[in-house]
């Protein structure tokens, strides 16, 4: 088949590659002219693990290439995704869907014959609807089927979750596009992946409800960590102990400083706002939103905690500053939050991260780089772990200790074991331990 990605950013560029990986004929557009420049010379735009062999066998297979030019990939294309950003709207917290109804007005102008076009971007209930109005208001005279296929792809794990899912939702109103989609995953029908076909709005909502429900697990945990430290409970075996049943699941149970990302922070708040418009608020979901914004900034009080009371002209060393391993994708990150509390309360920072320092640099004033977690480490009075990198897992905590001006170790992941790190001589807080 031939295909159109319309964005090649996370979900368009690892969606793409895999799609050509099927042995589908795609096409990655993207406005953005570095970002295209960037991928013909063969340098992932994004840290993505294994995306860079996926795309460069691709490339050589004239399976995938990359444009800047809508039009030619689009025309005589049979399916074209849109797979824009969907962030939230400054102002009012709703998804911004500019970039969607903006992707498909050029689609409009683009299209030759018959085609599906498809949302893969998430957006809220009736998206759908307002993209087939602009496409049939541009070109009355249009052959088109307008679905919704919502990403589940985790950054950091996105080919192996776009290539063995566990269920692909397409929502259709017609068994033309319903068709068409059959055929783009066939290669995964066929490795079995459960193939949910739904009406459109129901796609569009399952997306939301999917990742508001995890947000919710995230927090639920988290609130219960903090009850954990009050009353002498660990709820690392209190985790164990709900998610070995089976109606619970281990999954999204591990406590932590609260989620962030491009997906969990705007994804809740557009569908508390949606819910909102539909006069049927979704109040859990209001409460998980504002339990998780006050926590970032809690985690810097935490560390203040753990430092006496005041951090005021110490260095604080942060290990980890993307808001989970291995991405560099720095969007609404915890450490964003935690770093702008403990800067107002006087603090130094210096921080080290795998992947995500480009990325932090524009986004983080008044903050020291380090090369490697010993030498941020060096000097400081308090070692922060805030993102969970395995290069963080087996650090040598006598050497830290020696290294460093206090042994203070707030562990926001629970990497380490309290006792192993008191037997090293620090000072350890944890989340949710006693
Ligand atoms: N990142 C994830 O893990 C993830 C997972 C599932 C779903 N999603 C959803 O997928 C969508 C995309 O997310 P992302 O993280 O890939 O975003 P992103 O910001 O990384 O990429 C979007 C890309 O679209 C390009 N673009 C915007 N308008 C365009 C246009 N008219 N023509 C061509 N290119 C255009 C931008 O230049 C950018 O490169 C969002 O709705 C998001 O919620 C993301």
């Amino acid at each position: 088949m031939r295909i159109a990605m319309i964005g090649s950013g996370y979900v368009g560029l690892v969606s793409g590659a895999c799609l050509a990986d099927f042995g589908h004929e795609v096409v990655c557009i993207d406005k953005d002219p570095d970002k295209i420049a960037a991928l013909n010379e063969g340098r992932m735009p994004i840290y993505e693990p294994g995306l860079d062999a996926l795309v460069a066998e691709n490339v050589r297979q004239k399976r995938l290439a990359f444009s800047t030019d809508l039009k030619p990939a689009v025309a005589g294309a049979q399916a074209v995704f849109i797979a824009v950003g969907t962030p939230s709207r400054r102002g009012d917290g709703f998804a911004d869907l500019s970039y969607v109804y903006a992707a498909a007005r050029e689609i409009a102008e683009a299209l030759t014959g018959y085609a599906v076009v498809v949302t893969k971007s998430t957006v809220p209930v009736g998206t759908g609807d307002e993209v087939e109005r602009i496409l049939r208001e541009a070109r009355p005279d249009l052959d088109v089927g307008v679905a919704s296929n919502p990403e589940f792809l985790r950054e950091g794990a996105a080919i192996g979750d776009f290539k063995r899912p566990d269920r692909i939702v397409i929502g259709a109103e017609d068994a033309r596009a319903a068709a068409v989609m059959q055929e783009v995953y066939r290669p995964l029908y066929l490795n079995q992946a459960p193939i949910l076909f739904t009406g459109r709005r129901t796609a569009e909502l399952t997306k939301y409800a999917a990742n508001a429900f995890l947000a919710t697990k995230i927090t639920f945990i988290n609130e219960i960590a903090d009850l954990c430290e009050q009353v002498g409970a660990n709820v690392q075996e209190v985790a164990r102990g709900i998610g070995l049943d089976n109606r619970i699941g281990a999954k999204f149970l591990h406590a932590g400083p609260g989620y962030g990302g491009s997906c969990f922070p705007k994804d809740t708040l557009a569908l508390v706002k949606t819910a909102q418009d539909y006069c049927t608020p979704v109040r859990i979901v209001e409460t998980v939103v504002a339990v998780n914004d006050q926590r970032k900034r809690a985690m810097a009080r935490k560390v203040i905690a753990a430092c006496g009371g005041s951090v005021r002209g110490k260095r604080v060393a942060l290990l980890g500053l993307t808001f989970k391993p291995n991405t560099d994708d720095m969007r609404d990150a915890p450490s964003l939050s935690i770093i702008a509390g403990l800067q107002d309360a006087g603090a130094r920072i210096v921080a080290y991260d795998p992947e995500g320092m480009e990325q932090a640099r524009p986004l983080l004033q008044g903050v020291d780089y380090a090369e490697d977690a010993y030498a941020c480490a060096e000097g400081a009075d308090a070692l922060v772990i805030v993102t969970e990198w395995n290069a963080f897992r087996a650090l040598d905590l006598a050497r830290l200790k020696a290294m460093m001006a206090a042994p203070v170790l707030v562990d926001l992941r629970n990497v380490y074991a309290s006792a192993d790190a008191e037997q090293h001589g620090f000072a350890y807080a944890g989340i949710g331990v006693a």
